[in-house]
């Protein structure tokens, strides 16, 4: 494989769900996973098509209660197209000889290559070579271009090509004894004879979706005038073209599509948009062109570079990484009200919801194309009334973001879950999970600094900044008697931990001083405090007149954010939740022993009827967040000002605690441990790095990927080598970087936008590159360990990195200072 083309070289049905996921194509509007065009759900097979932010709701009654989920709904497959010589079978992958396959995904220009050559039962030997492609270039269009070939055969090739509506959502084995149906047939049409139309409706949120596809066979680039025979039944429609085909001939079988929804913009209704833009669309060809031109900019502007020291595929698994993020979220996605889904628009699981994974996913958007960020936090402005209403609900004040977010930002977080293990259909307290109103908020800030975007601030960043502020200002409770402030009832990003071992997780659910969670409320509060300050007075006046903003709450702000509770034990271990030092400790050889893969503990536990609960194991990082999200420095002014000592092993020990007692069972956990330990053991973080690498790649949950990507691991992977080991800061106005490349790694490259300028930036074990590709007159800031240099659009600078030793004792000059570096 060259970095650029992910290739595999043989058919593996039991492979054929993950290559699917993995060879998805999307353009952040629409996305299709990559299933074969002759295939239909069936176990092996799961063709998939997903817009993004087409949410429908549907009840089922399970285990005795009525629940409801939101999903994100499996549109009609546009995909059919399969043949048939004389009167023989349609051709199906599984039921021929194959005597070779490759598939190929072409990241460069986003092109997905499927080449087979079979033998059918009757020994005719025939070429399928495919190329396919979800255009980038104009969000509604997709096509597929497939050469047959006869290689010792002549007879009447009948090509059947069709629009598929009788989808369900059956993509996740552990949905399926939910409610599945969630579409209606509304119009089956074939308004011109090589065209078919296919309109359908959600059948709760009424989303409208029409799809328009053109069949046309050619030979050496002339349309041939086949025979056509059409066909509709109640929710497919279809349609034969018949010719003959003499041994050693071929023909080019496009098919397009033109996908429009009810939702889109500049549009009557989508029927008519679909079969006016695919009257207008040209070929296969055209629309290539314009498709890997849009490619080739992106790469501009996304693209990391690398020099693996041994011969390593990060480079290569970096890239299909960016690929899939900038196909779930793209320019197409900035004008739409769409929130970056945790499992991409690439499969059913998590229902396409939005979590806090955009913790992982924005740091590297907002530094290459931050006007998709910027897109996506207004996704949550839109929401910020849900997130009020939620808050006044729950008998708060301010507003609180849902755990899992859909259409309208209600709490979308299943009542129930499946435990495939015990077969055991369980409740699921998740939603206690309200650090993902600090996660918004961190957000908001991070895009702030990098940006310096001040009318996203004054107009819709202040506002959900100062309303979560109030949030946790309410749900933290004065403790008289420490005179500290508490939290209790929550769930930390951990999910293992759901309650106290000898309470009911349901009924009396949750935990006590959740330690992120805590010190995140003082983050935030500090931060809402500073905003105060940021923005012009008059405009500050009337944002807090219009929330209704009183001094006296500013005043308990500045309160709590210097008084909140963090737990401990052993003597300097931050303790993940008040009470966890008493919990027991885990048997991890033993339990690795009998199950061999341990990273799902919960579903083992509680098929063996105990739980998590009573013990110090943890799902993902949790404690540990904090140092993933802020620099020692920060920390250390953190817990200042918060009154507790953080000392100089404070990271170290911590990192070395918790991480001997986590499982991994989330692909975020790698991201954030390989993060922490990137400073203080590079192999270690290396090795978790290339981990997180494979997480879809290899699938290393063992059956997760097929039902979706995690973008949140893939961003994250990709935000770890930009940002961690070059060490990224934003912090006062000043664009820090701080370089500790991996042995591995022998030089980093990429082009970062920072404040209004371009910024190629280029490190190696040695020195550090900065150069302003000349964009607008703002100066910006960089440093390097305490050296400053303004740079100007068009200037360069750079610095000689230190030398382990030197490092060490520039770090203990800091450390006898007033700084503590890692
Ligand atoms: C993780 C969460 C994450 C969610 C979606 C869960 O398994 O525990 O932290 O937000 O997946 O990716």
């Amino acid at each position: 494989m060259d970095s650029w083309r992910f290739v595999y070289e043989d058919y593996q049905p039991d492979q054929e769900g993950l290559r699917e996921a993995l060879c998805t194509l999307g353009n952040g509007y629409f996305a299709t996973r990559g299933a074969a065009p002759d295939s239909a759900a069936d176990g092996v097979h799961y063709p998939g098509t997903y817009l993004a932010g087409g949410y429908n709701r549907l009840k089922t009654k399970i285990a005795g209660r009525e629940v409801e989920n939101e999903d994100l709904v499996n549109l009609p497959n546009w995909l059919p197209l399969t043949f048939r010589i004389d009167d023989g079978e349609w051709f199906r992958i599984d039921q021929v000889e194959i005597l070779s396959c490759r598939q190929e995904l072409d990241l460069k220009s986003g092109l997905l290559h499927r080449d087979l050559r079979f033998r059918d039962g009757q020994g005719r030997t025939t070429r399928w070579r495919e190329r396919r492609l979800v255009s980038m270039a104009d969000p509604h269009l997709a096509g597929l271009a497939v050469e047959l070939r006869a290689e010792d055969w002549s007879g009447r090739l009948t090509v059947r090509s069709a629009l598929d509506g009788s989808v369900t959502n059956s993509g996740v084995e552990r949905y399926r004894d939910l409610a599945n149906q969630h579409l209606e047939t509304l119009e089956l049409d074939h308004p011109d004879p090589d065209t078919m139309f296919l309109r359908v409706r959600t059948n709760q949120s009424l989303i409208q979706v029409a799809q328009a596809a053109r069949t046309r066979l050619y030979r050496d680039g002339t349309e041939l005038d086949a025979q056509r025979r059409h066909q509709a039944d109640r929710d497919r429609i279809s349609q034969e073209i018949t010719m003959p085909l003499s041994a050693g001939e071929g023909v080019v079988v496009e098919k397009i599509l033109a996908l429009y929804c009810s939702l889109d913009q500049a549009i009557s209704e989508p029927g008519l948009a679909a079969r006016h833009a695919l009257s207008a669309a040209g070929r296969f060809d055209d629309l290539l062109t314009a498709h890997a031109l849009v490619w080739k900019h992106l790469w501009e502007d996304g693209d990391i570079r690398l020099e693996e020291q041994t011969r390593g595929e990060s480079g290569l698994k970096l890239r299909v990484h960016i690929f899939h993020l900038l196909q779930t979220v793209s320019f197409h996605t900035a004008d739409r009200d769409v929130g970056v889904p945790a499992r991409g628009w690439h499969g059913e699981a998590y229902r396409g919801h939005i979590f806090w994974d955009e913790l992982f996913i924005f740091p590297f958007l907002t530094l290459r194309m931050p006007v998709l960020t910027r897109a996506l936090l207004r996704y949550r402005y839109r929401r910020l009334p849900e997130a009020r209403r939620a808050a006044q609900e729950a008998g708060y004040a301010g507003a609180m973001y849902p755990w899992q977010s859909g259409s309208t930002g209600r709490e979308e977080t299943q009542r129930l879950h499946l435990n495939p293990h015990s077969g055991r259909w369980l409740p699921d307290n998740s939603q206690r999970q309200h650090h993902i109103n600090a996660a918004i908020a961190y957000n908001i800030w991070s895009y702030c600094q990098a940006t310096d975007d001040h009318e996203f601030l004054y107009y819709y960043g202040a506002e959900m900044l100062l309303e979560i502020a109030r949030f946790w200002a309410s749900i933290a409770t004065h403790n008289e008697a420490l005179d500290r402030y508490e939290i209790k009832g929550v769930m930390g990003p951990d999910e293992y931990h759901t309650a106290y071992p000898d309470r009911d997780p349901e009924a009396e659910g949750g935990l006590d001083n959740n330690a992120y969670t805590n010190i995140m409320a003082a983050w935030v509060l500090s931060r809402a405090l500073d905003v105060l300050e940021m923005l012009p007075k008059f405009h500050g006046h009337m944002l807090c007149e219009r929330i209704g903003l009183r001094p006296e709450e500013v005043e308990l702000w500045h309160e709590i954010s210097r008084k909140i509770r963090v737990p401990f034990h052993d003597g300097g271990i931050i303790s993940q939740f008040e009470g966890y030092g008493d919990l027991k400790e885990f048997d991890w050889t033993g339990y690795k022993k009998k199950y061999g893969d341990i990273q799902r503990l919960d579903r083992i536990l509680e098929a063996e009827e105990d739980t998590p609960n009573r013990y110090k194991v943890s799902k993902q990082a949790d404690v540990l967040m904090l140092f993933y999200l802020f620099s020692a420095d920060e920390l250390k002014l953190l817990f200042e000002q918060l009154g507790y000592p953080f000392a100089y092993d404070t990271i170290p020990r911590n990192v070395d605690y918790y991480l001997a007692r986590t499982s991994h069972g989330s692909t975020l956990s790698q991201i954030a441990h390989s993060w922490v330990l990137a400073r203080s053991d590079r192999a270690g973080s290396w090795d978790l790095f290339q981990r997180a690498l494979d997480s879809d790649i290899a699938d290393i949950q063992g059956g997760t990927t097929p039902e979706g990507i995690h973008v949140g691991a893939m961003a994250g992977t990709i935000d770890l080598v930009q940002r961690c080991y070059l060490g990224i800061e934003m912090r006062a106005n000043i664009l820090h970087f701080d370089p500790s490349l991996p042995a591995d790694l022998g030089c980093l490259k990429v082009r970062l936008r920072y404040r209004r300028q371009i910024l190629a930036v280029e490190a190696d074990h040695d020195l550090l590159k900065i150069s302003s590709c000349a964009f607008t007159a703002n100066l910006v800031t960089v440093a390097y360990r305490g050296r400053f240099h303004q740079v100007a659009p068009g200037d360069s600078c750079q610095f000689r990195l230190l030398k382990p030793g030197e490092r060490d004792r520039d770090e203990n000059r800091a450390r006898q200072g007033k700084t503590v570096l890692p």
